[in-house]
């Protein structure tokens, strides 16, 4: 997957591939080379594993250089660049919040779909989840600003793909657990179960999830209803943290018991889950599906507060706050 430069699809000329010339961090060394494109000519700009420095950035700033480019063949390079010194670029105040959040979301986007095919060996799956955490732990500072999630909206509220959904929910999870101010392990143990919340859907048949849940027979429904159950399962083999489990296992109970698959109530389903829950809830609710299109965040809202009995209130509340506070609804 190919980061969009400036939200248009990106075109890979005579083998180079656009990037931002923000990503060009001080103090870091990136094993790929890049180049400058100058009267129709890719000249060279940085060696691999040259130090970059504050210089090279603001020198292509004084150019007008909008974009630098990099050897189509060292993407996955530059993609490993960017994960490695995500929490540097983040926190870098110099990159616009527009760029921090695009590349954020294309970064969380690679490693959400690598972590959702199916029939992964547990080594890689384990490698692939530990990258999650890493780009979990680099964001939470971001994430306490409500204009990150304001831009982050963009690029995260679109598509209708499990991973997709799965980034949503824990864009939501982050920063309504965040008005908890929980500590850093049980955050990312949250995330990360609130990305991987429908893992057990990749074991479903594809017919089936394209059906309206409420259209299924007992037969149906009861296959769909699993999905929690087998998710927990299919993520033996990582190991997930605890917190991380319960968000897979309860992300479909609901306050007043008529959830599954345990149909807990109340205080039975641990804050977190409830916290995933609703999250899941509000994210799926945007989305379009075969069966509906995807709601605005105002409508979801609506939806959601409606479900009498179904979702827990202070957290309801805190969800509206966060979204507010970002100028989403
Ligand atoms: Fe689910
Ligand atoms: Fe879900």
């Amino acid at each position: 997957m190919v980061m969009p430069s400036r939200k248009e699809a990106p075109s890979v000329e005579d083998g180079y591939l656009p990037i931002p010339p923000e990503h060009l961090l001080p103090n870091t060394r990136a094993s790929f080379e890049i180049y400058l494109k100058q009267g129709g000519k890719f000249v060279l700009y940085a060696k691999t594993n040259d130090q970059l420095t504050t210089q090279h950035r603001s020198k292509l700033g004084e150019m007008g250089a909008r974009e630098v480019y990099i050897n189509v063949s060292k993407e996955s390079e530059y993609s490993d660049y960017i994960q490695d010194n995500m929490a540097q670029l983040l926190n870098d105040d110099d990159i616009s919040a527009d760029v921090r959040a695009e590349t954020w979301s294309w970064s969380a986007a690679n490693l959400a779909e690598a972590v959702y095919e199916s029939s992964l060996p547990p080594s890689v799956l384990r490698k692939r989840v530990d990258r999650i955490k890493k780009l979990i732990e680099a964001s939470s500072r971001f994430f306490t600003s409500p204009e990150s999630l304001k831009e982050l909206a963009k690029y995260i509220s679109a598509g209708g793909n499990i991973y997709q959904h799965g980034i949503g929910t824990m864009v939501y999870s982050l920063c309504l657990m965040q008005t908890y101010d929980p500590d850093e392990p049980t955050m990312t143990a949250v995330c990360v179960g609130a990305m991987l919340h429908d893992m057990g859907k990749l074991h479903l048949p594809e017919q089936l999830l394209e059906k309206d849940p409420r259209d299924m027979n007992e037969q149906e429904f009861r296959a769909y209803a699993a999905h929690p159950n087998i998710g927990v399962r299919a993520s033996a083999v990582i190991p997930l943290m605890p917190e991380a489990i319960h968000c897979v296992l309860f992300h479909h109970e609901r306050m007043d018991g008529k959830g599954y698959p345990s149909g807990a109530t109340g205080e039975e389903i641990p804050l977190y889950a409830r916290v995933v829950g609703l999250c899941n809830a509000y994210d799926g609710l945007t989305r379009s599906k075969p069966w509906r299109r995807g709601y605005t965040p105002f409508e979801a809202l609506k939806h959601v507060r409606d479900d009498t009995g179904g979702f827990d209130e202070d957290v309801f509340m805190r969800l509206v706050k966060v979204l507010s506070d970002s100028g989403l609804t």
